[in-house]
């Protein structure tokens, strides 16, 4: 696991709509992190098509990292992941926050995201931005537990 304590921020570090180039790079790291969703750079160039968004973090001139989200009802926030090596300096929070914050300008009310019971960091980030357990998701990982985490964005307002 990354080592945590005294962590240095990355410096310089940018989130931006990827092009093309950062698109393949973010081929290459879904293929990596999340090798069961069988997601191509063909695949992924159609989902930004359609509905899906993607953000890029660049740093030290190479992209490290990415989030991919879909705005809708509610939102659904699909992968997040850093290069290992850029891991503990703030990126996956970066990303996460961005995200967030897109998706309720985009006016979702409430955002869901897919993760596993033994994803430690994932796990403390969500909770962190107040991301609590929803439901199962079902057997997808086999010896794993898959489960939807969601958060309210907007708070229902009581009737007077
Ligand atoms: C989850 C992941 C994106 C975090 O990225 P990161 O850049 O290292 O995260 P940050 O440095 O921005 O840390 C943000 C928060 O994540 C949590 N976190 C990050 N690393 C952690 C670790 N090793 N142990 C526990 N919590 C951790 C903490 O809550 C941290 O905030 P804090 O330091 O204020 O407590 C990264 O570990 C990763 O890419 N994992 C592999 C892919 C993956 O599993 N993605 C999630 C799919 S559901």
């Amino acid at each position: 696991m990354t080592k945590r304590k005294g962590k240095a921020k990355a410096s310089a570090l940018q989130i931006i709509a990827p092009e093309r180039g950062e698109l393949y790079s973010i081929a290459v790291m879904t293929k990596k992190f999340f090798p069961y969703t069988h997601l191509s750079f063909a695949d992924i160039e159609a989902r930004v098509k359609k509905d899906v968004k993607y953000l890029a973090a660049r740093a030290g001139g190479q992209t490290v990292g990415y989030i991919d989200y879909s705005p809708g009802e509610p939102a659904k926030i699909w992968g997040l992941a850093v290069l290992e090596e850029w891991r503990g300096k703030g990126i996956g929070e970066a990303l996460f926050s961005r995200a967030l914050d897109e998706v309720r300008k985009a006016g979702a009310k409430k955002v869901e995201i897919i993760t596993t019971t033994d994803n430690a960091p994932a796990l403390r980030l969500y909770a962190k931005h107040g991301f609590e357990y929803d439901r199962p998701y079902g057997n997808q990982l086999p010896g794993k537990e898959v489960v939807v985490m969601s958060k309210e964005l907007i708070k229902a307002t009581k009737a007077k």
